[in-house]
């Protein structure tokens, strides 16, 4: 018998500036680019059985606008805000809605850096934060995310 079970859906949002990841001050944010990074989660999220959708925008409420939509549709959600982590509202308002874990990712350790990067907006609601891995903090993200769907706890 086939099995039944529907995959589990993750949706990740990249937020301003990093479909410039590869050219973009690389001594902060690394060499890979945004499609590579893309091409790791879905390849990893086969591997564990889920299935991985990214989208990248520059505006704000397009990331609004998907935040809503994957509500009922996906069973968690990781999100780098970007240069919104630090002002967003809106983004923070739409993340509230979900009942999935939200994993908060910055590829620097925003802690280490300027003042203005240590606030974030969507700290308290995240689930988890990973910082400071580069790139690699995205498949960290997953691995826990589908670690924390198959355990069911998040909140
Ligand atoms: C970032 C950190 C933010 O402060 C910055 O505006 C970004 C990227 C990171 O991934 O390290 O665009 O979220």
């Amino acid at each position: 018998m086939p099995d039944k079970t529907p995959q589990k859906k993750i949706l990740v949002i990249h937020g301003p500036n990093l479909n410039m990841l590869g050219k973009r001050e690389p001594h902060i944010y690394g060499h890979q680019r945004l499609e590579e990074i893309d091409d790791q989660l879905i390849a990893l999220g086969k591997k564990l059985g889920i299935d991985v959708e990214t989208v990248q925008s520059n505006h704000e409420g397009v990331i609004v606008d998907k935040i809503q939509q994957a509500m009922g549709n996906c069973q968690g959600l990781i999100i780098n805000p970007a240069a919104y982590t630090h002002t967003s509202v809106a983004i923070r308002d739409a993340l509230a809605m979900l009942d999935i874990p939200i994993i908060e990712i910055h590829l620097s350790n925003i802690n280490k850096r300027e003042p203005f990067r240590h606030q974030s907006m969507i700290a308290d609601i995240a689930t988890a934060r990973i910082a400071g891995f580069g790139s690699h903090g995205y498949l960290l993200g997953l691995e826990g995310l589908a670690e924390i769907t198959r355990r069911e706890v998040h909140k």
